[in-house]
């Protein structure tokens, strides 16, 4: 702060601490007070950036892996699949304000965020299962969500705080708010945008930090992160094409579950990629989307098949993956669902962590299975009947 001698002994001591100014009024009556100037504090209570709080949590993690306690999946996945409904109709809502120009909920915002938390604390492989498999089909929506849960699902694996899961898991359900601004024959063009329309399309970061603005009650980090989820490691990201530690903590952790949830889902102009697949492409794009450490976390979060997969075993049947195995990747939890012909069976659970790899009747993942290739809901298979 600049002040001259005189005015620092008039002004009240407040404004020598810290503290959160939260009105237009206050900063007006600040000004009055003779201050031109304020250094804004990003740091959090415990002395560190958000940055630099990612990078311990993953350096950490990279060394000990987190075990909590879940909830077994069928008992999770109830409440799960009530939170993720309820999150899709407050996207849907969202969406429409924010083409109205209205202004965007966040006390709702902050409800279904902290539902998703509680949902990823209690068995995050829930959510990973529903952002694959739940029938609802409108990109649009399905996307807000998924990115989400898939954001809270690996900051949740890392050991991020609640209330820093809650913070991210909002961003993530508006980091896509900007593309209603952008006209929806560019949004929806099944086929490739020229030069102009991709030069509009790259602006819709910066238009939802704009819409966003209007609800004076969204945090700044839900703001920042909104406008950086198009930037890359490597700084040929979008708007501002920053480099690795210039890009906000929260934003990266968008960035992979943007990604994935993007090549693994059905779009106008190309079919969805299989989850391990994905993991894949992603890993490829290391040192250049990514930061190589972030990205091989994120993988080892979902799973080399994460819940949801769809899988062909040793025996010809088919099988879902409703619980990855951080610890053993390739022996995750399989549901049986289907005979060698694709026809429904009478579903039955293994653990394939618990067997004898060198039994005869040992079971085995041999490939993952395309699921568009079976045209029912997959998702029944895993609600409790
Ligand atoms: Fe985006």
């Amino acid at each position: 702060m600049e002040l001259s001698s005189e005015m620092w002994k008039h002004l009240p001591y407040l404004y020598a601490h810290p503290g959160i100014i939260s009105s237009v009024e206050e900063v007006a009556r600040i000004k009055a007070e003779g201050y031109q100037q304020v250094f804004v504090k990003t740091e959090n209570s415990d002395g560190q950036s958000d940055e630099e709080r990612l990078d311990h949590l993953i350096r950490q993690r990279e060394e000990t892996p987190l075990s909590t306690p879940r909830t077994p999946f069928s008992e999770a996945i109830k409440t799960a699949s009530v939170t993720y409904e309820s999150a899709m109709t407050y996207a849907m809502r969202i969406v429409n304000d924010a083409k109205l120009g209205r202004k965007i909920d966040y006390d709702t915002a902050v409800e279904t965020a902290s539902a998703i938390v509680d949902s990823a604390v209690s068995n995050p492989d829930t959510l990973v299962c529903l952002s694959k498999l739940s029938s609802f089909d409108n990109y649009t929506y399905t996307h807000c969500i998924n990115v989400a849960a898939i954001a809270v699902v690996f900051g949740e694996f890392i050991g991020m705080s609640r209330d820093d899961l809650i913070l991210l898991g909002t961003a993530g359900m508006m980091h896509d708010l900007g593309k209603t601004t952008v006209p929806s024959r560019i949004v929806n063009k099944p086929g490739r945008l020229t030069k102009f329309e991709c030069e509009e399309m790259k602006r819709h970061p910066v238009y939802g930090r704009t819409i966003l603005s209007k609800n004076r009650a969204i945090p700044s980090k839900v703001l920042v992160a909104v406008r950086a989820h198009h930037e890359k490691f490597n700084g040929t990201g979008y708007p501002d094409g920053l480099t690795r530690k210039d890009i906000p903590a929260f934003a990266r952790i968008l960035c992979l579950a943007d990604i994935y949830d993007a090549l693994t889902s059905d779009r106008c102009y190309k079919h969805a990629i299989l989850p391990n697949k994905a993991l894949g492409i992603m890993y490829g794009m290391r040192d250049q989307d990514f930061d190589p450490t972030e990205i091989q976390l994120f993988i080892k979060c979902l799973g080399i098949f994460p819940s949801g997969s769809f899988v062909r075993l040793n025996t010809g049947n088919y099988a879902l993956v409703f619980e990855s195995n951080a610890q053993q990747p390739l022996y995750p939890k399989i549901k049986v669902i289907m005979d060698k012909q694709m026809r429904p069976i009478k579903a039955w659970d293994i653990d394939l962590s618990t067997q004898n790899p060198e039994a005869p009747d040992s079971v085995e993942i041999t490939e993952c299975a395309d699921p568009s290739d079976y045209r029912q809901n997959l998702m029944e298979f895993m609600l409790p009947q």
